[in-house]
């Protein structure tokens, strides 16, 4: 059984409409995924510094730093790997209900979990940005060492070499970080994201 089923759901006074209206922008969920050495982190850090400037509220979920506190207790197995998305997608979908514009970098190598967290907010509110860069090109990066010790066998279930990593079908834009650099990448998700309506350039 639920171990939550005698909870009931409380209405609160201040609604998302209301939250929408006071911050006047439309609140969504970047979700970027990729290979770790994509580029995710440092495309979506870029893009909220843009964000930022032009009088937007975000905020930038990380991989790597929730996964030094709220997810701590996850490692990588498939099913740690499944339920630190399950997480992320519910502080996301708290956040979007406050009216934040919220950016992830996760690999989130499952397509299935991604596809979750698009269930849990409303049409068009879940933008995924698929960060595509070759493995050979992370590996190339490999700005953390992790791709060297993974194929010395030091790290187990490594997301590309011994673990898979199931590339989206239908997302919302691709951005090749092999064939553009930061700058052009950032400009071109911005101009996306400006055309879609959902951010302005300015507030
Ligand atoms: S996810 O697969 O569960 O979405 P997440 O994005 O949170 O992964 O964390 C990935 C980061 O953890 C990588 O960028 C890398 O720095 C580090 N890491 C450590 N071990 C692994 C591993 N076995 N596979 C992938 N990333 C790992």
């Amino acid at each position: 059984m639920d171990k939550s089923s005698n909870v009931v759901w409380h209405a609160h006074q201040v609604s998302h409409a209301d939250r929408v209206q006071q911050t006047g922008q439309k609140p969504c969920i970047l979700w970027f995924t990729g290979l770790s050495g994509s580029g995710k982190s440092t495309l979506a850090n870029a893009l909220e510094g843009e964000l930022f400037r032009a009088g937007h509220h975000s905020y930038l979920l990380d991989g790597d730093n929730v996964r030094h506190g709220l997810n701590k207790d996850l490692g990588f197995s498939e099913a740690d790997r499944v339920e630190n998305i399950r997480r992320i997608g519910e502080v996301a979908k708290l956040f979007v209900d406050s009216g934040l514009i919220v950016l992830t970098a996760f690999i989130s190598p499952f397509r299935a979990d991604r596809d979750l967290v698009r269930g849990l907010v409303g049409d068009g509110e879940f933008i995924e940005v698929y960060v595509k860069a070759p493995l050979d090109v992370c590996e190339s990066r490999d700005p953390k060492g992790l791709y060297k010790k993974a194929r010395s066998g030091e790290i187990k279930h490594f997301t590309g070499i011994d673990s898979p990593y199931e590339a989206p079908e239908k997302p919302e834009i691709v951005i090749d970080t092999g064939a553009e650099d930061l700058a052009a990448c950032t400009s071109r998700l911005l101009d996306f994201l400006v055309e879609r309506g959902a951010v302005t350039r300015s507030k």
